[in-house]
């Protein structure tokens, strides 16, 4: 949801901004825009579009300094146009302001901005910040430029992170954060802002995460960080990134959703690296091992989360709820937040999110947080808001998701979940052998994976054959039925083809009405206790002419029969089917994408990380 980057040193800031930007336009690919201070004055170029199209703008005139800032942006408030692009800047042109989050009570400070004669250039909600900035600072000449930040956002009420530079303090780059990431990395005689760490790891491995109600005042030499409330210098650790080049770029792979599909024959292994224990049957899971007593004590537990991560919590709900007995609910964090859910000291919430920086799913945890419940976090991104936020958690370890269709994050966060209702089992009855099996079937996932990739050949036949359907069914029993879900939503995002996942036996209650011969209706078929009546529930839908795509573990003649399509996937332990079947629902999507011309790293109106509500 917007990227911002900033940049002071002795450099060239525009290429270190542009590269920035590239490696954030995950965030949001509705426009763009930078802004240099050069010499004696501020020159900006922003345009809608992807960042190619500010590249180009970029290379037909000079834009040259070693102070600047620049911006991404999913567009909220306004529409993706020229003038909606940040950066904004005051009306004299001597600030200028990159933002990612909303500014809940902009229409009241315009209204008094407006009064006192400004003009405004665009409709966003962005754009009050920077006059209000400018007011403060020309009105009260003693005040510094950082000073002037600082007593502007105390009137505001929303979420940001902000970059800001000023003409009259040339020395200066000026940054804060309330609920939106910012990172600072710290080079030698150089300073680099990015709303995460990828635009930084390529000159520093050195960071510095800034926290809610912090603010950062730069010179090239120098950074002084304090609060919103207080002038007094905070004394903040340095972290080191651990992050390499190659993990954020896509090498030999046409997308990062491919390269991350292909990713999951090693992340799933590193999810699992040092937490499984096959001699006793368990897992350890160290960020969380403090809590055992209370998981397994809790009156209920709480899943939230959003979108793909959400699905997670399904499959989580259904391992938690078989191998440890404890209650789980699993609300979407959007929801959670604003109804009146029954929490008490005993209730237990733990938030699943990829980039751990979701508004929501944030917010839903404040909630839980303030009515006194625990809470803990499944997190792909070290250090994010929602990791430093809970009580304790458990990193997924998946590396750097790119791709806006989560893919790897996925199988990682179920793989966790699957570690975790298992250590919480074992601790009350389930037995050692049952623990070892699962774990001798998690412990093969990456050679499964590597077997599915090399039948992608046949999932291409079945893109091929579907790719111009107009909707898509997807169905699944028990802890299969969230993967049915997530795979209807990776078709959905990335090739706007509709589709709806169902519990198979929900069919015959009305979806049923939408069969014919043009639906394809992918099946999930393992062979577990429900085998014998999704084969049932295949007939219903053969006995309607839909086409049927069946994935199983399992050769099984009459399900061959009845199958147009069957993909296979290694024989596994039916807890762990969800992951390796969820590849190649990612694949399926991927490859219909592929034929259909999609933009597939960044679908229409999409972006990863979202940061607002
Ligand atoms: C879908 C997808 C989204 C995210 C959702 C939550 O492919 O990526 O549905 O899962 O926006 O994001 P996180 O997990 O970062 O909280």
């Amino acid at each position: 949801m917007c990227g911002i980057t900033g940049y002071i040193g002795n450099r060239n800031a525009t290429p270190i901004l542009l590269k920035g930007l590239k490696r954030l336009e995950y965030r949001g690919y509705d426009s763009s825009g930078i802004a240099i201070l050069d010499t004696d004055r501020i020159k900006y170029l922003k345009k809608a579009g992807k960042i190619k199209e500010l590249q180009a703008l970029i290379s037909k005139t000079s834009i040259y300094g070693s102070i600047g800032i620049a911006h991404t942006r999913w567009a909220t408030h306004g529409s993706p146009n020229d003038s909606n692009s940040h950066p904004h800047l005051n009306e004299s042109g001597t600030i200028a302001l990159v933002h990612n989050g909303i500014i809940e009570n902009y229409e009241a400070i315009k209204e008094t901005l407006i009064r006192k004669g400004v003009i405004f250039q665009s409709e966003t909600d962005t754009e009050v910040l920077v006059h209000l900035i400018s007011a403060i600072y020309y009105e009260d000449k003693k005040l510094s430029f950082e000073d002037a930040v600082r007593a502007a956002l105390q009137e505001v009420v929303g979420a940001y992170g902000i970059v800001a530079l000023c003409k009259d303090e040339p020395e200066n780059l000026v940054a804060a954060r309330m609920g939106s990431p910012l990172v600072l990395g710290v080079g030698e005689n150089e300073y680099f802002l990015a709303s995460d760490a990828s635009p930084i790891v390529g000159y520093t491995r050195n960071v510095i995460y800034l926290d809610d109600g912090e603010i950062v005042s730069l010179t090239k030499n120098t950074h002084n960080i304090s609060t919103l409330k207080s002038k007094e210098i905070l004394t903040k650790t340095l972290t080191e990134i651990d992050l390499t080049i190659d993990e954020i770029e896509k090498g030999e792979f046409p997308h990062f959703m491919l390269k991350e599909i292909h990713d999951q024959t090693h992340s799933i292994t590193n999810t699992m690296r040092g937490r499984l224990n096959f001699q006793d049957g368990t897992t350890n899971l160290g960020g969380i091992s403090e809590f055992i007593p209370s998981l397994i004590n809790a009156s209920r537990i709480y899943i939230t989360a959003c979108g793909t991560s959400w699905h997670a919590g399904l499959i989580g709900k259904h391992l938690i709820e078989t191998y440890a007995q404890v209650p789980v609910h699993v609300e979407y964090a959007s929801e959670f937040r604003y109804r009146k859910a029954i929490i008490d000291s005993d209730t237990i919430l733990i938030a699943i999110s990829q980039s751990g920086e979701t508004a929501d799913t944030l917010a839903a945890i404040k909630k839980a947080k303030e009515l006194g419940a625990l809470t803990l976090g499944i997190c792909n991104v070290v250090g994010s808001s929602i990791a430093r936020e809970t009580d304790g958690g458990i990193y997924t370890h998946a590396g750097p998701e790119i791709g806006v269709a989560s893919t790897k994050a996925f199988t990682s966060q179920v793989t966790v979940l699957t570690m975790l209702a298992l250590m919480l089992g074992r601790k009350i009855e389930v037995a050692k052998n049952k623990g070892q099996n699962l774990i001798s079937s998690l412990s093969e996932l990456n050679k499964d994976v590597e077997e599915i990739l090399k039948n992608q050949k046949k999932i291409k036949e079945v893109a091929k054959f579907t790719k111009d359907v107009n909707h898509y069914i997807y169905l699944g029993r028990g802890i299969n039925f969230p993967v049915a879900l997530e795979g209807a939503l990776k078709l959905k995002e990335i090739s706007y083809i509709h589709a709806e996942g169902y519990p198979a036996a929900e069919m015959k209650h009305g979806p049923i009405a939408l069969i014919d011969e043009n639906m394809p209706v992918v099946v999930l078929a393992p062979m577990d206790n429900t085998f014998s009546k999704i084969l049932a529930n295949i007939q219903e839908v053969k006995a309607r002419k839909g086409i049927i795509i069946t994935i199983t573990d399992t050769k099984n003649s009459e399900l061959e029969k009845l199958s147009d399509f069957i993909l296979y996937v290694p024989p596994t332990h039916q807890h762990v089917f969800p992951i390796t079947s969820s590849v190649i629902l990612q694949l399926l999507a991927y490859e219909i994408a592929v034929l259909k011309n999609c933009e597939i790293d960044q679908p229409r109106n999409l972006a990863k990380s979202v940061t607002v509500e």
